[in-house]
């Protein structure tokens, strides 16, 4: 099979670091098109400057990088500094980047790509908030059927919440755009807290990264290191979970996560439950499915993964 042509649609942050690493370092599976940067664990001016940082780091600084949308669609911009750190990125200081970020707007570039690409071809890949993709949904309405699938990184369902009891981040952040994308009616996969949350670092998954020897091992190592302080003292765990990957890993090697193909709605009114993903899990509604809902991993199958393909760049 020739490689799936993907966009991630990011906001980097470590764990949307590792997975553009793991992208990057798998040209037989995926094509990255572009990366485009969305305002969500940190402001935008941060995600561009950390995809481009995380390109470079990789060694693939001919990747094309878009700036996007700087805030949710009607909402003032929520972001993650507590879990992240400050840049977004922190761990070991890192050198600004020295590739260019492209001119073109993030959003017309998704809209661009789709229209010049066969229909159907083209995978997005959304690793934050959801506002880059309605945004250009709502501007060129025409590219929805274009669109091959989206796999994106949000929501829970038995696992419930992150940023409140009852919302996990990126969904939470710009819910409004999140309702666009499950109403899009094209194939939706969703990488939940409920599939993230069985994906916890150890001890030995980490030292195998910092094991490779080579500056991207260190790197994310160190990344884990310190984000996983966070999640340790909140979750009482022995490790923290590497979320966005997941997503790049279910398009390599699909056969890791299994969920069902349910009805999703995400919550726009209430104030307590703001941006929760309302999965029909139990199939108890009529609402027609709408998204494959993942709920398991295999966890050392995906550490395994990450662990070979970084070794490569
Ligand atoms: C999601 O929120 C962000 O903090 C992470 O990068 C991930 O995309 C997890 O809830
Ligand atoms: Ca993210």
């Amino acid at each position: 099979m020739s490689p799936r042509k993907i966009i991630i649609d990011t906001d980097p942050g470590q764990d949307d670091a590792v997975a553009i690493l793991l992208a990057l370092a798998s040209p037989e599976d995926v094509t990255v098109l572009g990366i485009t940067a969305v305002a969500g664990n940190v402001p935008l001016p941060l995600t561009q400057k950390n995809a481009r940082i995380v390109c470079e780091l990789a060694g693939k600084p001919e990747t094309s990088v878009y700036a996007g949308c700087d805030a949710p669609l009607s909402r003032k911009l929520i972001t993650a500094e507590h879990v992240h750190g400050k840049t977004g990125l922190d761990g070991p200081p890192m050198a600004d980047p020295t590739m260019p970020l492209q001119d073109q707007h993030a959003v017309d570039f998704i809209i661009d790509t789709l229209r010049s690409e066969p229909a159907n071809t083209v995978t997005l890949c959304p690793l934050g908030p959801l506002t880059n993709i309605a945004t250009a949904f709502q501007k060129a309405p025409d590219i929805v059927a274009q669109v091959q699938e989206i796999v994106l990184m949000g929501g829970g369902y038995f696992e419930q919440g992150n940023i409140t009891p009852s919302a996990e981040f990126n969904i939470y952040v710009d819910p409004e755009a999140a309702d666009i994308v499950f109403n899009c009616a094209r194939p939706i996969t969703v990488m939940p807290l409920d599939v993230t949350h069985k994906a916890l670092t150890t001890k030995a998954r980490v030292a195998a990264f910092r094991d490779m020897g080579t500056k991207v091992g260190d790197m994310v190592a160190a990344w884990t290191d310190f984000f996983e302080r966070f999640d340790m003292e909140k979750y009482g765990s022995e490790g923290a979970p590497l979320h966005d990957p997941t997503v790049i890993a279910y398009l390599i090697r699909p056969d890791l996560f299994s969920g069902r193909h349910i009805n999703v709605a995400i919550e726009t009114q209430s104030e307590l439950t703001l941006g929760a993903t309302v999965a029909d899990w139990w199939r108890v509604s009529d609402r027609p499915a709408n998204a494959t809902f993942m709920r398991d991993i295999d966890a050392d199958g995906f550490f395994d993964l990450l662990a070979t393909r970084l070794a490569r760049l």
